[in-house]
Parts: structure tokens; sequence; C-alpha cells
């Protein structure tokens, strides 16, 4: 029998909250601490949610994203990373990153993420913050990264909006399921023992209402399949129908 992920459907994040553990258990930062280190020390070549994999693998798309945004930054690309972990994506892709002169990538993460990473992670470009506003002082931002992190926030609209009135150049999405229709569908997520275990809520988003939330201040330049390692698109079961986690790169301006 395969794994059921995806268990019940809740009217508010509330109510969810009260029948699930948490993204903020102490548990998962120590697998996520474990496998940065391993990927920091060169032990590993990246990770992802904890798990450490010994083979590189960029990813296309973002690397993409991070050239077209670094050829309009005048030399110096600076990105905000939020829900970044310890530096995950910052990580996997460091060497490109030099060529891109990327001068800043600032992940925004939880206040017990924040303190790891500024403890043993941060490096000249590399570096963590509690919020939005303090991770975007000093020069426009080039872009904006959110990967496999607005279904996880209770408001993600807020947060959406907030990034919104930054106003970076660009915005890239990755790992994001929606749903079709106009209605916004929140469940509970359930981790394998094996990947660590645990639960929280997870919102699987009306794709009309997210995009929606993008429209008039940024115009969608591409959109694709997330594809990890098996090179086949990442599906999740979920609400008795097939829902790919997508990707979505938009550029500020109609
Ligand atoms: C599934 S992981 C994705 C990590 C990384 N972005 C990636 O793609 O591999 C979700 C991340 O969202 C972060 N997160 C959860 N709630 C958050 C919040 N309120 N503010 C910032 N980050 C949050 C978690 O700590 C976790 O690192």
């Amino acid at each position: 029998v395969s794994w059921e992920w995806f268990r019940g459907e809740f009217e508010t994040w509330d109510e969810a909250a009260r029948l699930s553990g948490s993204y903020a258990a102490e548990a998962i930062l120590e697998r996520v601490v474990a496998a940065s280190r391993d990927v920091r020390d060169g032990r590993a070549a990246y990770e992802r949610d904890g798990c450490a994999f010994s083979v590189a693998r960029p990813n296309a798309p973002l690397l993409t994203a991070l050239a077209r945004a670094a050829s309009g930054s005048g030399g110096g690309l600076r990105v905000l990373d939020f829900g970044g972990a310890l530096g995950s994506l910052y990580w996997q892709h460091r060497a490109s990153l030099e060529a891109l002169h990327c001068v800043a990538w600032r992940v925004v993460e939880q206040e017990h993420y924040v303190v790891a990473g500024r403890h043993e992670f941060e490096d000249d470009v590399l570096s963590f913050w509690p919020d939005i506003a303090g991770a975007s002082r000093g020069k426009d931002l080039d872009i904006a990264v959110l990967s496999s992190v607005l279904q996880y926030l209770p408001a993600p609209y807020t947060t959406l909006e907030e990034l919104v009135g930054l106003a970076p150049h660009w915005m890239f999405f990755d790992r994001l399921a929606l749903v079709v229709g106009g209605r916004d569908r929140l469940t509970i997520e359930h981790v394998p023992a094996e990947l660590g275990g645990g639960s929280y809520p997870v919102w699987f988003l009306s794709e009309a209402r997210f995009l929606d939330a993008l429209s008039g201040r940024y115009r969608l330049v591409d959109r694709f399949l997330t594809r990890l390692e098996g090179e086949t698109p990442e599906c999740w079961e979920v609400f008795g129908t097939n829902v790919p986690n997508q990707g979505f790169l938009f550029r500020l301006g109609e």
C-alpha cells in the first residue's frame, strides 16, 4: 500500500494546526542542519528537506531565472530566498552563483532556522533573516525565490502581497502544487518515518487565485513542471486527483 501523504480536508488553518504537528518542530531543523553540514563540508552535493544527495543536479529553471535576473542587475545579483532553509538552493548552486556575480543571497526563515543559519552557515554572500523587511533593506532586489514554501504558511497571500510590494524585478516559484477552481484547499501532510516523520498543515492553493495575486504587477514569462531526481514530474495524489508540482517565473511590469 502506498503512503497516504495528504489526509483530511479542513476549513481553517487553526483547525488543521490543532490536529497536526508543525513545520516548527525541532526534529525537522535537526535533519536539515545535519544534511546542510554535509553539503557545506563537501560530503554531499546538495540537500533538500533534510535529505543529502551525492550527485550534483543543478535546477535548470532556477539557473535560467537567476541568469535573466543577473543580466539586468548591473553586475551584482541580489536574491531573497523566502523559506530557503539553511541555504539549500544557495549551496546547491554556489559555483554558478559566483559566475553570475551574486553578491547577496538572503534567506528569510523561521526564527530557529535563522539562529542556526547565522551560527554556522553564513558567509560573505549568504545571510539569514527573520523577516522580509530586514532582508530587503538596501539596494533593490533582483529576484525573490519561493520554493516549496507558500503552501506551508498560515496566510500565503499576505506574504505574497508583502513580497510583491517590494517589487523585485523577478519572482521565481518552484515545487508549488495548485488546484483547478477558485477555492484554496487545506489538508494535513504526513511525512513517512524514513523521511523524518511528522505532520503539518498544507495548502493546495487555487491556481486562478495564485495567478491573480501577481497579475497587475507581474507578467508570467515561464511555467514548467517541477522535475526532481527521477526526472519525472513531481506529482501528488490529493483530494481524489493528481496534482503536479509546478514552477513559475514572473517579471515585474505588465
Ligand atoms: C519544504 S521546505 C523548502 C525548503 C527550500 N526552499 C527548498 O525548496 O528545498 C519549507 C521551508 O519553509 C520554511 N518555513 C515554514 N514556515 C515559514 C515561515 N513562516 N517563514 C519562513 N519560512 C518558513 C521551513 O522552515 C522550510 O525550510
